[in-house]
């Protein structure tokens, strides 16, 4: 099997004179066993036609966010779904300005903001153009949002300057799409993530919750889907879009949360229990709205049940990772949870902390098992779920 066999990749073409290597890097991709389809910019379509590039990648080249046709054919949104990676060569400077800058002024800026496929940037300028401030940072902000960045090459440039701008060759970005895929450790595995918080019922209006977003939940499904499992997320209340490649099943109470993993964990390889779930539930949800009286209110609270010790005793239990989340004695209280649990690691997540953890988008966390402590330093969520899966493969698959 090829390296890019079934992976369908997007193609943005931008305004660089080496758009003219666009057609090359859609065959250098079909050599890799990729279907492609390529999004056109006005600045790209200066440079090479549309023509060349549909006969080359035999699908109709999608260059305008605006016709009617083409949207109800196949629109933005669509285009960003299809997409298992997204590749922008070249990327001229005014693109990097504008997806830096979070822009829907077109076609392509829309299929990226609209996507959760991974995003690969190969830019090609004139040397003083990319050596200037303005694109170096934005290319430095489009790293940190996990955007990958295929260097350009040093050279003689197509307006007689020498020096860095120069696009990277076809053959080395295509091998460089190929290995966003090249990680098939889960290939044929079975996850299962709980993530985002529980909601409790006090009465029709209110409830007790927590703080969660689910960004490190879906930062680890992420990892997984990348890393080619068949990942299945049951989702509390989550702040962010979950992926359109997992068998998402919500549940919005703990005992929902439990009803929903014990249907579902059967023949699972991997259970990762991220979600904040609440250990009480109201003993007596009131059918009516709690009218306010002058006087103090006692609200009775039962324990819910432990949704990772459960599984954790099943008979077939499949590895089962846990987070710690805690405020003060931090290993000692996680080394427990480990312990008393009964499941094979446990990530510990300091939720004191304001610059990380609850709501933010970066992390830092303590990798547990009991033989060994691993730190892994403060970083995006994205790198941290990344890490955590690599550990998970290296120490228990
Ligand atoms: N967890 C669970 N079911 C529960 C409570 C927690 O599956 N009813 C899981 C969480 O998803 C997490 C781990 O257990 O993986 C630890 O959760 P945490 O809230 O840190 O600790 P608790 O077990 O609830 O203990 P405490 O609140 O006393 O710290």
């Amino acid at each position: 099997m090829k390296r890019l066999t079934n992976k369908r990749i997007l193609l943005g073409v931008s305004g660089s004179i080496a758009a003219y290597k666009a057609p090359d890097i859609v065959r250098r991709l079909q050599d890799l066993g990729a279907e492609v389809r390529v999004v056109l910019t006005q600045g790209g379509a200066k440079f090479i036609t549309e023509l060349s590039l549909q006969a080359t990648s035999k699908n109709k080249v999608h260059d305008n966010l605006w016709d009617k046709e083409a949207e109800l054919a196949m629109g933005h949104i669509e285009l960003a779904k299809w997409a298992d990676a997204i590749l922008v060569a070249p990327a001229s400077a005014n693109t990097l300005a504008n997806l830096s800058a979070g822009k829907a002024s077109d076609l392509l800026s829309n299929v990226v903001l609209a996507s959760d496929a991974p995003v690969l940037i190969a830019p090609a300028m004139n040397q003083k153009m990319y050596g200037s401030l303005a694109v170096k940072d934005n290319l430095s902000i489009l790293q940190e949002r996990n955007i990958k960045f295929i260097s350009p090459e040093y050279g003689e440039q197509a307006c007689g300057d020498i020096g860095e701008g120069r696009l990277a060759d076809p053959g080395e970005i295509a091998k460089q799409v190929s290995e966003i895929f090249s990680s098939t450790k889960l290939t044929g595995k079975k996850v299962l993530i709980t993530l985002g918080a529980t909601i409790e019922a006090i009465d029709p209006v209110r409830y007790l919750s927590n703080h969660s977003s689910g960004k490190m939940g879906m930062a680890l499904a992420r990892a997984c889907i990348e890393a080619g499992a068949q990942v299945t997320l049951i989702h509390g209340d989550v702040s962010i879009p979950l992926s359109n490649k997992s068998n998402n099943i919500s549940a919005n109470s703990a005992s929902e949360m439990h009803q929903a993993v014990m249907e579902n964990i059967g023949n699972q390889d991997v259970f990762i229990a991220c979600a904040a779930v609440s250990d009480y539930r109201v003993k007596n949800i009131e059918k009516n709205k709690i009218k306010k009286e002058n006087k103090t209110l006692t609200l009775e609270l039962i324990p819910n049940k432990d949704i990772l010790a459960d599984v954790c005793k099943l008979n077939h239990k499949p590895i089962c990772i846990g987070f710690a989340a805690e405020t003060q004695n931090l290993i000692e209280n996680a080394q427990n949870k480990l312990k008393n649990k009964g499941c094979d690691a446990i990530i510990l997540n300091d939720v004191s902390r304001a610059d990380f953890g609850f709501k933010m988008n970066d992390n830092e966390v303590v990798f547990l098992t009991q033989k060994s402590s691993l730190k892994i330093q403060k970083n995006s969520k994205q790198k941290i779920g990344r890490k955590i899966v690599e550990i998970i493969i290296e120490k228990f698959l």
